[in-house]
């Protein structure tokens, strides 16, 4: 266990994250307290405009973070041809998205595996990945490197999908608020082409009417 993993449990752990990141405790929290805002139950709706604009058509996929995995089913459900490696650090979270792949039947395509993304290497490369709210959980340091990792898990031309809070979501909870030149920045240090950045909602239980956030489309 880390040094940062021992910290303990603020009473608000999530209000004014800055350099330093979500304390990574706070996720193991929520799942086991049923306390985990971003499980709605459905996937996100920028997830599924990404998937009408057939931006997950390019195989297979990485769902980097995949929570309760409802984001890696919708997917794959509409794209029977897609393979999916879904990974998360909460094994909580991994064995509820085994129970949804299960249910809607699609076990054999989507592989879902406990990992911490913070020390992970894929053992292939991806036609695309998608991180839904996970790049803002990392502290400045855990950012460069897990993006330098990403970049890395991409096929050459492959595409990463990001859905991340943005600086226009100013109500408390939730995690770092990233500006646009700072996730475009982030972005092309680790070798990423800007293809598209655009505001859109995502989705919590604590905030009404979604969380203002960036959909982004990087090329690699
Ligand atoms: C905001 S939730 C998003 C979940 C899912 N992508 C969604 O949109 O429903 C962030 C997820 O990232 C996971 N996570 C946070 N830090 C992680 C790490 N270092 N390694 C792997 N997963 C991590 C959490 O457990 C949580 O499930």
């Amino acid at each position: 266990m880390s040094k940062e993993d021992r910290v303990p449990k603020s009473e608000n752990p999530v209000q004014e994250i800055g350099a330093e990141g979500v304390v990574h405790q706070v996720f193991h929290d929520a799942y086991r307290e049923s306390k985990a805002a971003w499980v709605t139950g459905r996937p996100q709706p920028a997830v599924m405009t990404a998937l009408s604009r057939g931006w997950f058509d390019a195989g297979p996929l990485l769902d980097l973070g995949c929570g309760t995995g409802e984001n890696a089913a919708a997917i794959a459900k509409e794209r029977p041809e897609l393979r999916v490696l879904a990974v998360d650090a909460v094994p909580q979270a991994v064995e509820h998205a085994r129970t949804v792949m299960s249910a809607a039947a699609l076990d054999e395509r989507v592989r879902v595996e406990v990992g911490d993304l913070r020390a992970f290497e894929p053992s292939e490369s991806f036609g695309t990945v998608l991180d839904a709210g996970v790049l803002h959980v990392f502290s400045d340091h855990d950012r460069t490197a897990y993006l330098e990792m990403v970049a890395r898990a991409v096929l050459p031309e492959g595409t990463a999908i990001f859905i991340e809070f943005s600086d226009a979501e100013t109500r408390p909870r939730g995690p770092r608020r990233l500006a646009r030149e700072e996730i475009c920045a982030a972005l092309s240090e680790a070798g990423f082409t800007i293809d598209s950045i655009e505001p859109t909602r995502y989705e919590t239980t604590a905030h009404p009417g979604g969380a203002a956030a960036w959909l982004v489309r990087a090329i690699r």
